[in-house]
């Protein structure tokens, strides 16, 4: 047996969000093992600075290659518009991450070459869902929009909620006034507020969410580089993160979809 195929993916966010790409990943390759890290005492990144944020994800890259992993998945939208290319000049490993994994599918879906973006201000400042998508085709049209309010919505478990639809129809108003097909939910938080977004913009519009975009794309690399798990036994999932909050297992769950088996503080 190929002992580092058995080894983890590393998969790591800002906080708990990331959590919706372990969902997919878990669906999509059932017998992968995985490491997660949340960095849950510094969320949010999405409204700090390029040099911060760089800091951060550099010290998560570290630690989850301290921990063996065979691929790192960059999560969070926010880390990977800043801090990609640091990342993946720091490791010996493939890395991932989700801004091209969505912006290749909104590509492929949208009929009218018109695309709207929602995501932190950082990662809407950073131009790099246009830079991404451009590279694919360079007549779409993209209109983003920051979104600084839903992340915090989101954590609050307000998902359904008179006040999150309220701040949904503001931030989506200008996006939709150019008539998008096409919305890509371009942060780690939107996957959960999907039936509220859909109902906002309706349903001739396709939401684009990058945990599965994200899940389709680490399956395609795995199997493209024989990296596949062989053994067919129940994976082995670590939750590490850097602080325990108020309702952190209630809300990671409702992001993971299943109960949060192994959580573990760590200090990095
Ligand atoms: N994980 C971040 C993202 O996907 C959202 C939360 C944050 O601002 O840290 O952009």
């Amino acid at each position: 047996m190929d002992i580092k195929k058995n080894r983890a993916i590393g998969v790591f966010d800002s906080g708990i969000g990331g959590l919706t790409v372990v969902r997919a990943l878990m669906e999509r390759l059932p017998f992968e093992n995985i490491i997660y890290f949340g960095d849950t005492a510094r969320v949010p990144y999405g409204i700090k600075s390029v040099e911060t944020i760089n800091r951060y994800a550099m010290q998560i890259t570290e630690f989850l290659l301290k921990k063996d992993v065979k691929l790192l998945i960059v999560a969070c939208n926010t880390m990977a518009a800043v801090a990609y290319q640091a990342i993946r000049d720091l490791s010996p490993v493939p890395v991932l991450e989700v801004i091209e994994a969505s912006a290749k599918i909104a590509v492929a879906e949208t009929r009218s070459k018109t695309i709207g973006v929602i995501g932190t201000p950082a990662t809407i400042n950073s131009n790099a869902y246009s830079r991404a998508i451009h590279l694919l085709d360079r007549d779409a049209k993209v209109f983003s929009q920051a979104c600084p309010l839903f992340v915090p919505l989101v954590e609050e478990g307000w998902f359904d909620h008179a006040a999150t639809r309220l701040v949904a129809l503001e931030y989506l108003k200008p996006v939709m006034a150019e008539h998008i097909d096409t919305l890509v939910l371009g942060c780690t938080h939107y996957p959960l507020l999907k039936p509220l977004f859909q109902d906002i913009v309706g349903k001739q519009v396709r939401l684009i969410d990058s945990a599965e975009a994200m899940a389709e794309i680490a399956a395609d690399l795995i199997n493209r580089e024989n990296l596949s798990n062989e053994t067919r036994l129940s994976p082995d999932y670590l939750f590490c993160v850097s602080d325990v909050p108020y309702r952190f297992q209630t809300i990671g769950e409702r992001f993971l979809g299943r109960t949060l088996p192994r959580v573990e503080m760590v200090r990095l």
